[in-house]
């Protein structure tokens, strides 16, 4: 495993880190977690993410009694955890960054997962409608009382990025410092031009999500919805029309000899792929079993096997 800096700040994370989007409490449970943590942890990953929203919290519960049973001393790894969307339906609960919510919300995430505080705290999304100097003070304070080292933001635009750290700089608190976009090779716009001053000049570090495009970059899906994949999950069906889409899937077939004659898996190609770009610190896997983890974890040899050659062939793919 290597390790890179998260954008100019002092930690370091594993290129390839372990989520529990969807996963968690629907695919896998606290054994299942124990095992696949423990694949991901002797890999050399030392990032672990999740979100208040995952499960409504049951995705939280797994990791935490994951983490527990496991063991591991608390500096050797990196947990995250992600607040907006909030569980109550009440005005101050749900959609928002507010004070209010924040400065609970975390309370509620320490408790389900059993730590004194998370490495990381994302903002899972932009709230327009609450000042960005309301929120960039709670997540100071957040950090301030011990409760997260770090803390981040989640698909902001780059203004509003760029606002928060303004805002932090000219009143002295903790800045962001680490954006979690989607990033796959479908979907790029995220590190668009809009976003250089962000990584650039601010030195903003990046933990990238969906490498697979929650699988259709593995091939599955070329022969429609396989029964034991993402697509076929209850509550999901609105990935399907992603999953399926025609263009994509051409792009699939494009792409398997280039991952064939690299020696690669399509999936280990696609993943190695988001590695190329050096603005991304790490890309966050995503795995129903073990099987999937073990594979994924050898996209590591394949990184510097995207030579000129190969990205002009991704390239004419996408023509
Ligand atoms: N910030 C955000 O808004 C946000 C949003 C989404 C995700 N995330 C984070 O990013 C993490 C990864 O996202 P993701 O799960 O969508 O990643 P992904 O890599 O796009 O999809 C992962 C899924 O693809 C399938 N898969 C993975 N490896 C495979 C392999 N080798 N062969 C066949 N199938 C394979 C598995 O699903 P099946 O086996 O069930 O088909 C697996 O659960 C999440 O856990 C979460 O931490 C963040």
């Amino acid at each position: 495993m290597n390790y890179r800096h998260l954008g100019k700040a002092g930690l370091q994370v594993s290129e390839l880190s372990f989520g529990s989007w969807v996963t968690f409490k629907n695919q896998v449970d606290v054994d299942a977690a124990v095992e696949m943590m423990a694949v991901a942890y002797d890999a050399g990953v030392n990032f672990f993410d999740n979100a208040e929203t995952y499960k409504r919290g049951k995705s939280e519960e797994i990791m935490g009694e994951a983490l527990k049973r496991l063991g591991w001393r608390r500096g050797s790894y990196l947990v995250s955890t992600k607040l907006f969307w909030g569980f109550h339906d009440n005005p101050n609960e749900k959609d928002t960054l507010n004070r209010k919510y924040l400065l609970e919300a975390i309370d509620g995430s320490l408790a389900r997962m059993d730590l004194d505080y998370v490495d990381l705290l994302y903002c899972h999304r932009a709230d327009p409608t609450t000042p960005i100097e309301e929120t960039v003070w709670a997540m100071h304070n957040i950090i301030e009382r011990g409760k997260a080292l770090y803390w981040g933001t989640s698909e902001w635009e780059a203004a509003d990025i760029l606002e928060a750290i303004d805002v932090a700089e000219r009143h002295h608190l903790h800045k962001p410092i680490v954006e979690q976009p989607v990033y796959n090779l479908f979907e790029q716009h995220r590190f668009g031009p809009e976003y250089d001053d962000v990584y650039k000049k601010h030195g903003y570090g990046s933990t990238t999500w969906s490498p697979l495009a929650s699988g259709v970059l593995t091939g599955k899906y070329k022969d429609g919805i396989p029964e034991d994949s993402r697509g076929a999950l209850e509550g999901y069906e609105w990935l399907q029309e992603g999953l399926l889409n025609e263009q994509r899937q051409a792009v699939v077939a494009g792409l398997e000899p280039i991952a064939r004659d690299m020696g690669a898996t399509l999936a280990q190609f696609s993943l190695a792929w988001c590695l190329q770009n050096p603005q991304v610190s790490s890309v966050l896997t995503g795995a129903s079993r073990v099987e999937q983890l073990h594979e994924n974890m050898k996209a590591l040899h394949f990184v510097d096997s995207f030579t000129p050659d190969v990205m002009a062939a991704i390239d004419r793919v996408f023509e």
